[in-house]
């Protein structure tokens, strides 16, 4: 049903030589799931919008894919969750798990990542790295300058990054970025890195979101083949990861303060005992943490919290 177009329950079944109340069945399935899908006496099924499905071979064939180990799979719980029990037990380095729906996805703070099939990206890549985990406390922001550059490529434009970690487009969120770690303090470590991307988010899934969301159909004025734009971010994410690996924030530091939302501007922060500061966002230092100056010129550092832009009642 990737064309988008009506499919009778008959057709259907014929198609896949399984009865019509099976179709009947998988079509609830993929309803449940958070598949939008017209029905119309006569004409049959249609899947709003169409899809793109993923397919390793295709994503395997372009420049970014082939220095991945992919797997791609049509149900999980969280590629993150899936891809960390995969890495303990020994998974290489550069695997890559790709799903079409997550039906336990996580987001950051213990949130919800919704996501539906066919209108979402949700994979997540393993790196092994020498150092320890204290050395990664920048590589979510990393990954957010692999995102923004990938999407551009696309023709996004006025892309915003959020500290310490969302893609943002006109400060709705476009994307996810939820990094796990598992290792010692002096390494070796590993980083279950997940991403997730909004391609075209029906509105009653918009509806169950707890913050301004957008999606890609919202940014670009043409749809985007999901194997291309996975391809493509996986191609910017092992740039971006190599340069990490070598040193850190460095070289990819002035590129992620230039598409920062909130620079400049006073916000206040959540941290995560509850607290909140706030302060004119000034930098972001080589370690990841944001410097905020305060009304009265001291300056201090987050280095764990969400941004609000909001005004301080003292
Ligand atoms: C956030 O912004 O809260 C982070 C969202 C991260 C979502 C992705 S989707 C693929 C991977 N698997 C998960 O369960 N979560 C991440």
């Amino acid at each position: 049903m990737s064309d988008g177009e009506f499919h009778s329950g008959a057709a259907l079944a014929q198609r896949f030589d399984v009865s019509r109340a099976s179709v009947w069945n998988a079509l609830q399935a993929a309803q449940t799931a958070g598949a939008v899908l017209h029905k119309v006496r006569g004409r049959g099924y249609r899947l709003s919008g169409g899809a793109s499905w993923l397919d390793a071979s295709a994503i395997a064939s372009l420049p970014g894919g082939a220095a991945y180990t992919l797997d791609i799979v049509d149900s999980i719980d969280s590629t993150n969750a899936e891809l960390m029990r995969r890495a303990l037990a020994g998974a290489p380095h550069g695997s890559c798990l790709a799903a079409e729906i997550q039906h336990a996805g996580r987001g950051r703070r213990g949130r919800t990542w919704h996501s539906v099939p066919g209108g979402s990206l949700t994979f997540s890549v393993l790196w092994r790295f020498n150092q320890g985990i204290s050395a990664l406390s920048g590589l979510s922001l990393a990954v957010g300058v692999a995102l923004l550059r990938s999407l551009r490529e696309f023709g996004a434009a006025d892309l915003q990054l959020k500290w310490p970690n969302d893609v943002l487009w006109q400060y709705r969120k476009l994307a996810g970025i939820l990094i796990e770690v598992q290792g010692d303090v002096m390494g070796p470590s590993v980083a279950i890195i997940g991403i997730g991307i909004n391609l075209r988010l029906p509105t009653a899934v918009r509806d169950e979101i707890d913050q301004a969301v957008t999606d890609l159909a919202e940014v670009l004025d043409r749809p985007v083949d999901r194997n291309v734009l996975l391809g493509s971010v996986l191609r910017h994410l092992h740039d971006v990861l190599t340069a990490f690996e070598a040193q850190g924030l460095r070289e990819l530091r002035g590129e992620w303060q230039a598409a920062h939302a909130y620079q400049d501007k006073p916000v206040r922060v959540l941290l995560a005992n509850g607290a909140d500061l706030c302060g004119k966002v000034v930098e972001l230092t080589e370690d990841g943490a944001l410097v905020l100056e305060h009304a009265d010129g001291q300056r201090s550092r987050v280095n764990s919290g969400e941004v609000h832009l909001t005004r301080c009642v003292a």
